[in-house]
């Protein structure tokens, strides 16, 4: 296990081919998971935990890839703070009693992960049992408290989360209140996960990217911060992902992370200069080109491995998650390729 080239390129250590996962790479693009949704609920399964484990599996038989992800989403312990969640088939995922003011924010609990999301953890311990024999190392995750705040507060996907920034910018106290509680949240559950049997743990900031450098600094990095520190306390390699965040990766790095997650929208040779070489990078070919022809696909994904020049500490992963409608095919052709193009 020690000798799994995802975790040693998390420590930044040579390895013998650079690794490849796929953020969302269990889910809808693949029939398996389509089949079990005829049956099940996403919450169902996420709920159940020999069903989450069989979902984490999926991916992991399906291709080579150097990583498992726990089978979750980053909403549920939202759940143990007092909201009420659903996923709605065609649109998204919905909270039906959200933030909108001080008294909703005091209103909010913070709830052992044990408790609140127990079916998660004892996934994480049947996951790491049946990828133990095959030498996968497992990763669990969370939101990032920002994410998590703007679900919260917008009750939904949203576009301009005027909401969201209207509580940061109008009720300076609630919002402080909402991120530390949610950094609380986000940090034991991270926690929690590791000591469960996760080896690495991924933290999903997916919307950072609406927020000026000036608001991340000062509302966001800050409780980010906080939750790392919590995590790290498990003594595992911690990614730190956000998408948009072009623009303040040097803050997102100073907020905490091993390794520090890009999207597509800059070049991974200047992202991975930007943060610095003592910090590994996971990224970023733009989902998209998993739907194009096969040629196309892969000289763009030799653009990336060729930016990240065999240094150790590249991970080698999608930007974004895998959407909806990919090919299947290329998904698998990809993995290989990554493998066989750095192999040596
Ligand atoms: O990566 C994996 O394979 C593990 C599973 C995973 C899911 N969600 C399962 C899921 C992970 C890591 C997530 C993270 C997640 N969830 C994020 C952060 C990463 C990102 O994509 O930015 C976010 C923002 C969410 C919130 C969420 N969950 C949305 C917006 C939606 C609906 C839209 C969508 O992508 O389907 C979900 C539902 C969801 N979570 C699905 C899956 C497989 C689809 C559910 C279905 O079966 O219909």
């Amino acid at each position: 296990m020690q000798a799994s080239r995802f975790l040693r390129a998390c420590r930044r250590e040579k390895t013998d081919a650079t690794p490849i996962w796929l953020m969302r790479q269990a889910g809808r693009y693949m029939a398996e998971y389509r089949q079990l949704r005829e049956k099940y609920t996403i919450l169902d399964l996420i709920k159940t935990p020999e069903l989450a484990c069989q979902v984490t599996m999926q991916p992991i038989n399906a291709f080579d890839v150097d990583a498992a992800i726990i089978f979750a989403d980053i909403l549920p312990p939202l759940e143990g703070m007092g909201l009420e969640l659903d996923f709605v088939q065609g649109e998204g995922p919905a909270i039906y009693n959200p933030v909108r003011t001080p008294a909703d924010v005091a209103r909010l609990r913070v709830t052992p992960p044990e408790e609140s999301v127990g079916f998660t953890l004892e996934a994480i311990r049947l996951a790491r049992a049946e990828l133990e024999g095959r030498g996968i190392p497992l990763i669990g995750f969370s939101g990032a408290p920002y994410t998590l705040a703007a679900y919260a507060i917008e009750g939904g996907g949203c576009k301009y989360y005027l909401l969201t920034k209207g509580l940061m910018m109008s009720e300076p106290a609630a919002w402080r209140d909402l991120m530390e509680k949610l950094s609380e949240v986000v940090g034991h559950y991270l926690l929690a996960q590791a000591r469960a049997g996760a080896q690495v743990l991924n933290l999903f900031d997916s919307w950072a990217g609406s927020l000026s450098p000036h608001d991340y600094r000062e509302r966001v990095l800050p409780y980010t911060r906080r939750a790392l520190d919590i995590a790290a306390q498990a003594g595992v390699p911690i990614i730190h992902f956000a998408t948009g965040t072009s623009g303040m990766l040097e803050l997102m790095r100073d907020a905490g992370g091993d390794v520090i997650g890009v999207d597509w929208c800059i070049d991974l040779e200047s992202a991975w200069k930007r943060i610095g070489y003592e910090r590994g990078i996971q990224g970023n070919l733009d989902p998209a080109v998993l739907f194009a022809p096969w040629e196309a696909l892969k000289a763009r994904a030799q653009q990336v491995l060729d930016q990240a020049a065999g240094r150790p500490g590249h991970i080698f992963n999608l930007g974004h998650g895998v959407l909806p409608g990919t090919p299947v095919d290329n998904v698998k052709r990809l993995v290989d390729f990554v493998h066989e193009y750095t192999a040596g």
